[in-house]
C-alpha cells in the first residue's frame, strides 16, 4: 500500500523526468567530523571521529553512522573517559538528514552550491534536531564534498551528555567545560556503480533479471512483437495502441496512461487490474520487484 501511495505522486513526474540518479557512499578517508571543546574558558581543543560511514539514498535520504568509540581527543586517557563517560559507551551515534539530490546532481564538475539541510543526531539515546546549511562541491562525475558552511553548534544539555561533561570536569579537576559545542564537517560521498532510477528509486540492474520474467513474450525494441507486444515507449504511453499489435479490447479501451503508479497497480495483478485483457502471467508478488522493474523499462525503452 506505500508503495502505491509513492507511486501515485510520482506518476506524472515520471514521463516529465527521466533524470537517472544514483546512490553514493561516504568516502570515510577524506571524510572528517570534528567537535570543538573551550575548557577553563581559554584551551581550545578539537576532536574527531576517525570512523566514520554512511550513504545518501537517491531520493536524498542521508544516513551517516559514527563509531564513538573511534574519538580521537590526542590523549588517550581521555578518548577512554570520553567513551565511557560521555558516550556511554553507546558505540554508534547516527546522522540522518533530508538532501535535494536533484540540485546536487546538477552540478557540473568544480560547481559549487549551498543547500539547506535539516538532520537529526541520534546520540546515546538522544535526538537532536540540527537545522543548518551545507556546501556542496561536486568534485569529479562521481564525486561529491559536502561540508557544513558556517559551525554548529550542539549543546550538551540537548545532546544528553551533560553529566557525562561533570564526570570530565571532575576526573580531570576542572573549573570548566563549555557547555556547547560547535561541529565541523567535511563529507565526502562517491557516486556507487548501481544504476537507480531517480524518481521510483528502482534498481534498474536487479530490474532487468525481473524483466526475464516477462521476455518470454516482450521485447524492449521498438516494433519487436512476441507473444506480447513490444515494451519500447511503454511507460507514458496510453495501453493497448502500439503499431502492429492486436490488443484484446479490454486494454484497448481501458483509457489507462502506463506510469509507475498504474503500471504498479497492473503488475501487481494483471488480471484483476484489467478484467478480460489477455496477458498470461500471474503477476509480480514482490513490491521490490515491481518497483524494479518499472525502473528498467523506464530506462531502457525511452520512447
Ligand atoms: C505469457 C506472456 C506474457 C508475459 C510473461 C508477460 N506479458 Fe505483458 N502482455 C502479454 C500480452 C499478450 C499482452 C497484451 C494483453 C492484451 O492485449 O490484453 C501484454 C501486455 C502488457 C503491457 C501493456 C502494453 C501496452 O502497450 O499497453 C505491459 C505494460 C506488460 N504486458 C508488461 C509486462 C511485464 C513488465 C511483464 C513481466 C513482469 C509481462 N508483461 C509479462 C503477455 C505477457
Amino acid at each position: 500500500m506505500k508503495l502505491l501511495l509513492k507511486a501515485v505522486t510520482i506518476a506524472s513526474a515520471i514521463v516529465a523526468t527521466p533524470a537517472l540518479a544514483t546512490s553514493w557512499t561516504l568516502a570515510p578517508e577524506s571524510s572528517h567530523l570534528a567537535y570543538g571543546t573551550i575548557k577553563k574558558d581559554t584551551v581550545g581543543e578539537v576532536n574527531s571521529f576517525t570512523n566514520l560511514s554512511g550513504h545518501v539514498s537517491p531520493d536524498g535520504k542521508v544516513e551517516i553512522e559514527i563509531d564513538l568509540s573511534s574519538v580521537e581527543t590526542n590523549i588517550d586517557i581521555r578518548n577512554e573517559r570520553m567513551i565511557e563517560y560521555v558516550f556511554r559507551k553507546a558505540g554508534t551515534a547516527t546522522l540522518t538528514a533530508e538532501f535535494d539530490m536533484q540540485e546536487v546532481s546538477k552540478l557540473g564538475v568544480g560547481e559549487t552550491s549551498i543547500v539547506d539541510a535539516e538532520a537529526v543526531l541520534s546520540l546515546v539515546g538522544t535526538a537532536v534536531e540540527i537545522d543548518t546549511e551545507m556546501f556542496v562541491a561536486r568534485l569529479s562525475e562521481t564525486s561529491v564534498m559536502v561540508s557544513t558552511n558556517n559551525m554548529v553548534f550542539i549543546s550538551t544539555e540537548d545532546a544528553g551528555v551533560n553529566a557525562g561533561v561533570d564526570k570530565l570536569m571532575e576526573l580531570a579537576d576542572l573549573p570548566g567545560i563549555t557547555r556547547t559545542a560547535p561541529v565541523t564537517a567535511r563529507l565526502v560521498f562517491n557516486m556507487d556503480d548501481k544504476k537507480v532510477d531517480a524518481v521510483t528509486g528502482g534498481d534498474i540492474k536487479a530490474g532487468k533479471k525481473v524483466f526475464r520474467k516477462c521476455k518470454a513474450c516482450h521485447q524492449t525494441k521498438e516494433g519487436r512483437h512476441g507473444v506480447g507486444p513490444s515494451l519500447h515507449g511503454v511507460i507514458g504511453a496510453t495501453a493497448g495502441q502500439s503499431d502492429g499489435f492486436k490488443f484484446s479490447s479490454s486494454l484497448q479501451e481501458s483509457g489507462i496512461t502506463w506510469t509507475a503508479a498504474s503500471l504498479t497497480e497492473f503488475l501487481a495483478d494483471p488480471k484483476g487490474n484489467i478484467p478480460g485483457n489477455r496477458m498470461q502471467f500471474p503477476g509480480l508478488k514482490k513490491d521490490e520487484d515491481i518497483v524494479n522493474v518499472i525502473a528498467y523499462l523506464q530506462d531502457k525503452t525511452k520512447g
